[in-house]
Formats: C-alpha cells, structure tokens, sequence
C-alpha cells in the first residue's frame, strides 16, 4: 500500500505512520503503530480528481477570493465544502481503539467530538454509535453538522451538559483552542463522570493558532502547551509526560497518522504529521501540598467500575 501512495502521488509516505526520529523511551513503550488501507488510498484517489479538475478549481478560488473578504477560511470551507480532510478510517480508528466489530454493538452509546469541522473526521466513528454529538464554534461548520444529523452541542457551554458519554473526541482542536489548558480541565471532568475515555489528536510539533476565539482578536491561546524541542519525537514525548500527565490523563497508546487534506491546483493532497492519543482520566495521587480532603472537593468521586470497551 505504501508503494502504491508513493507511486501514485510522488508523496513520500515512508514517515506517515512512524516517527521519522527516535522517541524516548516511555513514549515508544506506549506506541501502536497503524498502518494505511483502502480507504485512505480513496480519500487520495477523489482528492487527485478534485484538484485535477480545471472546472472546480475554478470555481474554487473565485469562491474563496469573494468570500474571503467576510469569512474566516474555517467558515468558507464550511460553506462551500472544500477543504476537506481524512485522518483515520472505519478499520484503522476500531484497531487503534481495540474495537472487535463483530461483537461491537452501536445500541444507545454515544459519542461527542468537540471541534468537529464539517464532521469529515466524525464521520468515520458514526458506525460504532447511536448518538453522534459535536461542537463547533464556526456558524458555518455547525450548519455543515446539523445538516449530517449530528447533535451540535453549544461550543462553549457542552461541558455543563449532562449526557453521558462512551467516548470523547477532541481532533486537531488542542492547538487551536483559545485555552487548551480549560479544554483538557473540561475533557477529564466529562470524561471522569461518564467513565468514559478520550481520544485527542494534534499536529506535531505544536503550532498554535486561534482562529475563533471568544476573548477577543488574538490568535494566541491564554496559555502555550508545556512542550519543549522542534522535533515530532520531542512534542510526543512531552505531550505525554508534561501535558497529559498533568492534566491528570494517563496515555493508555499512541498512534501516528497522516492528517490530509483535499489538493487545490498545485498539489494531489496535502499532508501533516498527527499524534492521536488515547487518554484514560485518572484521579491525581495526593500530593504534600493537597490534603485528601482538598482533592476530594476539587475533583468528583472514584467510579466504581472501569469502563472496558474503549
Ligand atoms: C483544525 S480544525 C479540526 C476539525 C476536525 N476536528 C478535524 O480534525 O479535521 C479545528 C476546528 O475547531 C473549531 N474550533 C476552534 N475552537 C473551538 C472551540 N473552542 N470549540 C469548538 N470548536 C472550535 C474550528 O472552527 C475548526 O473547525
């Protein structure tokens, strides 16, 4: 399959499912390692159809360059669907979270993808559940998810919600959240009452950039993630250990995959280097600073059973 990429788009897939550098050990020990199939050689296929069309990249960047002046480029994708982006399939998501199909059963289990786009990633995990939850901040991408018959859920508000959970999705959102930091603080409140676990996938190395950001104008977050180093090695080793650990997420495994994106009139598809990790939420150890009393009010109770399907 690999050779098959290569050879039809002269892309060089040798790095999209490892690092191309060593990790440490503590992340490798947590590594699983995918690999490509079908459906991602369709996503590239319909891509290089798209971006091979005269006819649709024109319309294409008449389209952006009107509406460019009015909307953010999220906003203009949602509108005129371009852009769109493939990060894992049906096969490649079950794998990675040890789902067995057969046995596997939809019934009534929900799922909440928070920063969904126009819910191309979703859509990809709408066969393992009932309930299809999402948020987004872009008017236009919540039309997009309301129109696939998504349940949109207030971007800003969701985390009061009191619908329980199997799984909790937040792809590609991290590093362009205005605050990461209450993202992940919302991600294990939610995750720790439902007793569910959360999947969160970012671009490395982090770069990040607020495009909606309801504090203000700026598109820096209130507060960088704790990652240090340039390299993709590096940012998964400190994602883990300096930023999930905190947070009080331990990684249960990690997994590197292409994050494409639809081609314009100069490329078959474009391509960045994800790392989507699968989080469990843990209660923090008592520390000499925190009494057990304190952290039994800052945090809600142990679960009283684990949940084992995800
Ligand atoms: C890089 S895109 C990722 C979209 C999709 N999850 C994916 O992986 O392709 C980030 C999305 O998050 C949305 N977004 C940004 N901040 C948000 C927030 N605080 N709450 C919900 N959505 C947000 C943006 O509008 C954008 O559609």
């Amino acid at each position: 399959m690999s050779f098959l990429l290569e050879r039809t788009y002269g892309l060089r897939p040798n790095y999209w499912y490892i690092p191309e550098n060593e990790v440490s050990t503590g992340a490798q020990n947590l590594f699983f390692e995918s690999s490509p199939d079908n459906e991602t050689q369709q996503f590239l296929d319909h891509s290089n159809n798209i971006s091979a069309s005269f006819f649709w990249q024109t319309v294409r960047n008449i389209g952006v360059m009107i509406l460019s002046s009015i909307y953010s480029k999220t906003d203009i994708n949602g509108m005129t669907g371009f852009g769109n982006m493939f990060l894992f399939s049906e096969q490649q998501f079950a794998n990675f979270l040890a789902i067995d199909r057969q046995t596997w059963r939809a019934n009534n289990k929900s799922v909440l993808d928070l920063g969904a786009g126009n819910g191309d990633i979703t859509e990809h995990m709408r066969s393992f559940f009932d309930n299809v939850y999402a948020t987004e901040l872009s008017p236009k991408m919540r039309n997009r998810l309301t129109s696939k018959g998504y349940k949109v859920l207030d971007a800003l508000e969701w985390a009061k919600t009191d619908v329980k959970f199997d799984l909790i999705t937040a792809f590609n959102l991290l590093d362009r959240h205005y605050s990461p930091g209450k993202l992940l603080e919302d991600l294990w409140i939610n995750a720790h009452r439902s007793n569910c676990n959360v999947v969160v996938s970012l671009v490395l190395p982090v770069n990040h950039y607020v495009e909606f950001n309801p504090n203000g104008k700026s598109t820096r977050p209130d507060k960088f993630l704790n990652v240090q180093g340039r390299t993709y090695a590096e940012h998964v080793h400190h994602m883990i250990f300096n930023v999930f650990k905190p947070a009080n997420f331990e990684v249960i495994r990690w997994t590197r995959l292409p994050y494409l994106c639809e081609g314009d009139m100069s490329h078959a598809a474009y391509y960045l280097p994800d790392a989507v990790f699968l989080l469990k939420p843990i209660i923090p150890e008592p520390t000499a600073t925190l009494t057990a009393e304190e952290i039994a009010t800052t945090k809600p109770p142990v679960p009283e059973t684990v949940h084992e399907d995800l």
